[in-house]
């Protein structure tokens, strides 16, 4: 079970007075750690992370802003390094039974979530994992090892409304339900769970760009558009093309199967399981559209929240 925030450890309750904080939504404060807001449980994770993992040069890293689709892409990069031992039509594929984030945990929230060190020494190779980490705060030997990065991010007014729904959804602990104007405000000024959310996507954008073989940059959009091509790219970009044989037997059709929102929403263990933090698995699935936000948001709420973009990503060639 998750610590509470008042429960941290005395090293990080002592760091946490050195920060700057904000209220927050999901919590009842975030803290300014490198530049990016996090609750004191995440950041007890974040520093015992950035202390003890040691990344290997065939390991895999998922990194995601929440929300952006992150359940999908653990459940595509699953199904993509381990299709040889586990086939997708066979009833036994563990993405039956598992959520994905079981199948692939996070570094910080999961595996070192509470200030823990687990022992890693059971992860089949390539080890998968995943984090909302920003650039700037990844373990060292992440930078220094060979390790591979996938990067997702999605357009921020989608981002923002998913945001919304899941944190009103989980209502964990005494949180009250957010209103959208309040939690709005606060993103705005980039104050949400490892934001602000454009100098997240920023800082993988230009690594990304310097840096192409390492880090593999996707938006959700770009994905939900052609999850073929960025399949075979994925794919390529780990190591592992698909073969001919492979093309022929129509593997990336049932990858992208059996990972689909109809097909991994639908099943048991995401409707009515729950993660071992106590999270409902449904809460991940809501619709998995793109543009959702024109139900929610105000034509005025758009616009500003797209003129803060257009000047954040302004010379960067990126665009949403
Ligand atoms: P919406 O809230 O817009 O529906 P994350 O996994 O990073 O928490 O992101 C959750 C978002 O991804 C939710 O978006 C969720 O519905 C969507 N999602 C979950 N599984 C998906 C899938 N298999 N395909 C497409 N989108 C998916």
């Amino acid at each position: 079970k998750y610590l509470k925030d008042e429960e941290v450890s005395q090293e990080c309750m002592s760091l946490l007075s050195t920060l700057p904080s904000e209220s927050g939504w999901l919590s009842k404060k975030l803290h300014n750690y490198q530049g990016f807001w996090h609750n004191a449980r995440q950041l007890q994770g974040v520093i015992s992370c950035q202390k003890h993992f040691q990344a290997q040069d065939t390991d895999i890293l998922l990194v995601t802003t929440p929300k952006s689709g992150t359940t999908w892409l653990k459940a595509i990069l699953f199904s993509l390094v381990n299709r040889t031992r586990f086939q997708q039509t066979e009833g036994d594929h563990p993405l039956l039974s598992n959520s994905p984030h079981a199948l692939v945990p996070f570094l910080e929230l999961k595996l070192y979530v509470d200030g823990e060190t687990p022992d890693l020494s059971s992860f089949a190779s390539p080890r998968l994992f995943s984090t909302h980490l920003p650039y700037i705060s990844l373990p060292k030997s992440v930078q220094d090892s060979k390790c591979k990065l996938v990067y997702l991010c999605r357009n921020p007014k989608d981002t923002f409304i998913s945001l919304w729904a899941f944190t009103n959804k989980l209502k964990l602990q005494e949180i009250r339900t957010n209103s959208i104007e309040e939690v709005f405000e606060k993103f705005c000024e980039g104050i949400s769970l490892c934001g602000p959310f454009w100098d997240h996507v920023l800082g993988y954008w230009k690594e990304s760009l310097k840096n192409p073989e390492k880090i593999y940059f996707l938006t959700y959009e770009e994905m939900k558009e052609q999850p073929d091509l960025h399949l075979r790219k994925l794919a390529d970009f780990l190591g592992c093309p698909f073969s001919s044989k492979e093309e022929e037997e129509r593997v990336v059709d049932a990858i992208l199967d059996i990972c689909s929102f109809d097909k991994l929403s639908n099943l048991k263990v995401n409707k009515e399981g729950k993660l071992p933090s106590g999270e409902s698995n449904n809460a991940y699935f809501r619709n998995g559209q793109v543009g959702d936000w024109k139900n929610y948001l105000t034509a005025e709420m758009a616009q500003r929240l797209e003129k803060i973009c257009e000047e954040k990503f302004d010379g960067s060639g990126l665009k949403f």
